[in-house]
């Protein structure tokens, strides 16, 4: 099968090639998906930023993807849509013919003809979106549910999304208010009338304004993009709040260095998330999508053999929701 191989450190025209690779044979528990369409997420290139910015790849990244990913020589990808060519012996939540949306093991082995998807990572496609669209649920709706969920959000409550436009930050805004929250959407000036449109009840546009000098109070803070100190977030809940940093190497960082010290004691809690570790909800979000409490926004498609313009449209630009890739090798 054709897939796309990431070859060697580099920008991704250098680095990433089409080739030809063995078909993955699913184990007992796995399922073989003809894959129809990906979508990019963080996790796909980050390994890709240093290099289009024409500096050298971090000693922590080629760290990531030597000894931890393992991604050298691999195909890359972790969104698939697609339809099941073959299940392991165990399976049982879907056949063969079944068009279904889901992630890969690992964070790699999306972007080919053929992927292999663990059991429970995967799910029926909601039937009222293209394989391009159902392509961008996986990993970040995931995210984006997981996150309101932690938070404990209820109907009423008052949330703050920071970065509330990209591929976690316009899913995140959308299960905030199918759950019932009042949303305060952070975002530069030619996102708001995306947010507004996705039922944000008050914007703030941090070309213009500083949101961490803000008077008013929230029950949860997802920082999704951006940045702000623990201070700052710290400062900004309501009594009992919750912050939980999703995204931003900075903020992450800083949360898992010095949160537990700066929130001790006060009553409010930071609640971290890790992908690897989060309840995998697919029935729910074929729901949520069925419904339409959440719409897939996707900024661009890219063709999969396009896949180096499309990261370094990613690094390049911020883009509104997802980029989506069709599989057309
Ligand atoms: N994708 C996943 O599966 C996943 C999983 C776990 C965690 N995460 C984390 O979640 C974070 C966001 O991921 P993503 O896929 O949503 O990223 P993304 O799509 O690249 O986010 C782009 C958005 O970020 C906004 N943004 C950029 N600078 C900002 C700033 N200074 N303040 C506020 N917003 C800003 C931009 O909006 P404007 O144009 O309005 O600036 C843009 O719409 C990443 O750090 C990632 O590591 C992602």
């Amino acid at each position: 099968m054709k897939g796309i191989v990431y070859k060697d450190f580099g920008a991704p025209k250098d680095s990433l090639a089409v080739e030809e690779t063995a078909r993955p044979t699913p184990a007992d528990n796995q399922i073989l998906v003809r894959v129809k369409a990906s979508s990019l997420n963080l996790a796909d290139y980050m390994r890709f930023i240093e290099p289009v910015m024409g500096k050298e790849m971090s000693p922590m990244m080629r760290n990531m993807d030597e000894n931890v990913i393992h991604a050298l020589g691999k195909v890359l990808g972790v969104d698939v849509a697609g339809v099941v060519e073959e299940v392991g012996s165990d399976v049982t939540d879907v056949k063969p013919g079944d068009e279904v949306f889901g992630a890969t093991p690992m964070l790699i082995g999306a972007w080919a003809e053929y992927a292999v998807i663990n059991d429970g990572d995967l799910y029926l496609k909601p039937e009222n979106l293209t394989f391009e669209e159902a392509a961008t649920l996986p990993a970040a709706a995931q995210v984006a549910l997981s996150e309101v969920r932690l938070g404990d959000v209820k109907p009423g409550q008052s949330v703050l999304i920071n970065g509330a436009t990209g591929g976690v930050g316009l899913f995140t805004l959308q299960v905030a208010k199918a759950f019932g929250a009042k949303v305060t959407a952070v975002c530069s000036t030619h996102n708001i009338e995306l947010v507004k449109k996705f039922g944000a009840d008050k914007v703030i546009d941090y070309t213009k304004e500083d949101f961490t000098k803000s008077s008013d109070r929230y029950d949860c803070i997802l920082a999704v993009n951006g940045y702000a100190t623990l201070e700052q977030y710290r400062d900004l809940l309501a009594d009992g709040g919750v912050y939980i940093p999703v995204g931003g190497m900075q903020q992450s960082g800083e949360a898992r260095q010095r949160g537990k010290e700066c929130f001790e004691g006060t009553g409010k809690s930071l609640r971290s998330i890790g992908f690897a570790q989060m309840k995998k909800e697919y029935p729910y979000i074929k729901e949520l999508a069925e419904s339409k409490a959440i719409t897939p926004v996707i900024d661009k498609t890219f063709a999969i053999t396009d896949i180096a313009e499309a990261i370094e449209f990613a690094v390049r630009n911020h883009p509104q929701g997802k980029i989506a890739l069709s599989m057309n090798f």
